[in-house]
């Protein structure tokens, strides 16, 4: 309101109502771009022992890619764990499998910053020690991500309120973002396209303090405590 010399609240809604370009403004203002690797180590955890296992396992099955997506993927943080554990712990037993990961965000200076993949080592002290030594080379101060790490992500611009990645999905994080900041019937209407996305059997993951929108339909709790949901449906018939 300083900036554009305005006194009231009133005067700034009647600015938002006149000047549209105001509203991407205001939208920019409000978000929050945190993030960590390993952020809530149990849900990592379980991923990297049970679900990835789990869903890497049935993609080879049926002889497909397992495709992830990370949305809202801040500076790349989120992507690049699921990718480190897949190299580092998951890769040996699934040769076979292709682990693609679409990692969208809204905000391309992020993107940026993410396919660079340097971090300051407090958004890297979540990773178990000798992983950050096998896929991290320190250059100056801060730790730069091996490029193979990187490989096997695209990354995108996209607003999640009106696009979604092409093709279906064995996975979907979709952290700390639209059950945290938007409104209840905004998030039921997001989360519909999620499901639409998502094959049935495939996993949703919130963060740890999200719930799903009430109303939504087509997901079943999968580890409550972790708010991680598994898309209902017969896994074997095509979406
Ligand atoms: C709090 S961060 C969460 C990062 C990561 N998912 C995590 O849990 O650590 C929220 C991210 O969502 C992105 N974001 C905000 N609004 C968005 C939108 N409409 N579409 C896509 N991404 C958005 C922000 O730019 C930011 O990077």
């Amino acid at each position: 309101m300083k900036v554009l010399d305005l006194q009231s609240f009133e005067e700034y809604r009647s600015r938002l109502t006149t000047q549209a370009s105001e509203w991407n403004i205001l939208d920019e203002m409000c978000r929050i771009t945190i993030s960590r690797f390993y952020r809530d180590w149990a849900v990592f955890d379980l991923l990297k022992d049970e679900i990835l296992p789990g869903l890497a396992f049935k993609a080879r099955l049926e002889n497909r890619p397992l495709r992830c997506w990370s949305a809202g993927c801040a500076s790349g943080e989120e992507p690049y764990t699921l990718s480190i554990i897949w190299q580092l712990v998951l890769s040996e037993k699934f040769t076979e499998t292709d682990f693609e990961i679409i990692a969208t965000d809204i905000d391309e200076n992020l993107l940026e910053r993410a396919k660079k993949g340097c971090y300051q080592l407090g958004s890297l002290k979540g990773l178990p020690k000798d992983w950050l030594t096998k896929a991290f080379s320190v250059k100056e101060d801060r730790y730069c991500i091996h490029s193979g790490f990187g490989d096997r992500i695209t990354w995108m611009q996209q607003d999640i309120r009106s696009t979604t990645p092409a093709g279906k999905f064995g996975m979907l994080l979709c952290r700390n973002l639209v059950a945290t900041y938007f409104e209840p019937e905004l998030q039921l209407a997001i989360f519909n396209q999620l499901k639409s996305v998502l094959r049935p059997g495939g996993i949703l993951i919130l963060g740890c303090h999200e719930k799903l929108p009430e109303g939504l339909q087509g997901f079943n709790s999968k580890v409550e405590k972790l708010n991680i949901y598994e898309r209902t449906g017969d896994p074997h018939i095509s979406p």
